[in-house]
């Protein structure tokens, strides 16, 4: 597995949408020149998202216009065509839309059904496409739902199937609330690259039951290459009771690197990136290799 691996940050976005303590524009602007600075290139900055929602992302324009100038990929979510005129007006050249496996989060999260989150993408996808704007998908609760249970991997593969149809050149797959195990996340990867191809797909994982990493890794061996994590290990959903940190991305950078994938990541720069924004909003990294690192320096 000594091959490519394309890590996605989404520290800014996911990592900061369900912090208490608001980080400001500036704030998120400096956090992201750290991480570029850190090495990482593809960074999910902000979220056009009404503000009632999630407070936390107000002046995603402010952000993504303030770090247009760097020499990245920045990714921005967005629900509806009224999200979407507002990301184009700030210059987005990626956008994510984001449906859901399980009806019950798609209620929550959007207070829609599955199939009317598909029908709001599409103007969306398509008026991204005529104007250039590269569009990702993400699938939530692939491997459980807060409010439904269980979620079958057929329902992963049919929201899959339809955003990738829609014309999404990357899927990313959430267990939104870090329920899954391996054996399952191999299965779901398998069953899903029947209908997406691999290279295509990308896992993101929450690390609420401390699986991701091993999830990760069992991805890796059915093909996957693509890796969404947050500096520190921040993050979680508003909506999704229960949600913790996305799998941090010092402990995916440290495995990677100790299996011979080169990530291009500085692991010092990260750290010092991980705690400014701990420092921010006042609490300490959950993450095991910037606790390891931090506990070190002492
Ligand atoms: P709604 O209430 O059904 O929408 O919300 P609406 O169209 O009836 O509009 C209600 C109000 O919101 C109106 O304002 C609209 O103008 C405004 P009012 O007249 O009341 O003042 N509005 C907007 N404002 C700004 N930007 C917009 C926008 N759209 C409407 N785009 C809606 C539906 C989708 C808007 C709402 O539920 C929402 O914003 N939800 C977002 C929730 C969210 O961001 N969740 C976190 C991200 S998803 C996630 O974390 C999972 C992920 O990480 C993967 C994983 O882990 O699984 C991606
Ligand atoms: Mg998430």
């Amino acid at each position: 597995m000594s091959d490519q691996v394309r890590i996605v940050e989404v520290g800014p976005r996911d990592g900061l949408q369900n912090e208490k303590t608001p980080v400001s524009a500036e704030a998120r602007i400096a956090f992201i020149e750290a991480l570029i600075a850190a090495g990482l290139q593809t960074i999910e900055v902000g979220a056009f998202v009404s503000p009632k929602a999630i407070p936390q992302m107000v002046n995603s324009d402010q952000v993504l216009r303030g770090v247009s100038g760097l020499n990245g990929e920045f990714h921005v979510l967005v629900p509806n065509e009224k999200g979407f005129d507002a990301a184009r007006a700030a210059g987005a050249k990626v956008i994510a839309v984001f449906a859901s496996a399980s009806e019950g989060f798609s209620r929550a999260n959007i207070n829609c059904s599955v199939a009317e989150s598909i029908e709001r993408f599409k103007p969306v996808v398509a008026r991204a496409k005529a104007d250039a704007i590269k569009v990702r998908g993400y699938v939530s609760c692939v491997l459980g739902c807060p409010f439904d249970g269980e979620v079958k991997p057929q329902a992963v593969v049919s929201v899959a199937k339809l955003l990738w149809d829609l014309g999404c050149y990357e899927v990313s797959l959430g267990d939104t609330i870090g329920v899954g195990t391996p054996v399952k996340a191999r299965h779901l990867l398998r069953a899903v690259s029947g209908a997406v191809p691999m290279a295509g797909l990308a896992m993101h994982f929450h690390d609420t039951y401390g699986q991701a990493l091993a999830n990760l890794y069992a991805g890796m061996e059915e093909g996957a290459r693509v890796i969404d994590s947050a500096a520190g290990g921040l993050g979680g959903c508003p909506y999704a009771p229960g949600a913790t940190g996305n799998v941090a991305t010092e402990d995916v950078v440290y495995m990677l690197e100790g299996m011979g994938v080169a990530t291009g990541v500085d692991m010092p720069r990260l750290v010092a990136a991980t705690n400014e924004v701990s420092r921010l909003i006042g609490r300490a990294p959950v993450s095991r290799v910037a606790s390891a690192i931090n506990a070190k320096a002492l």
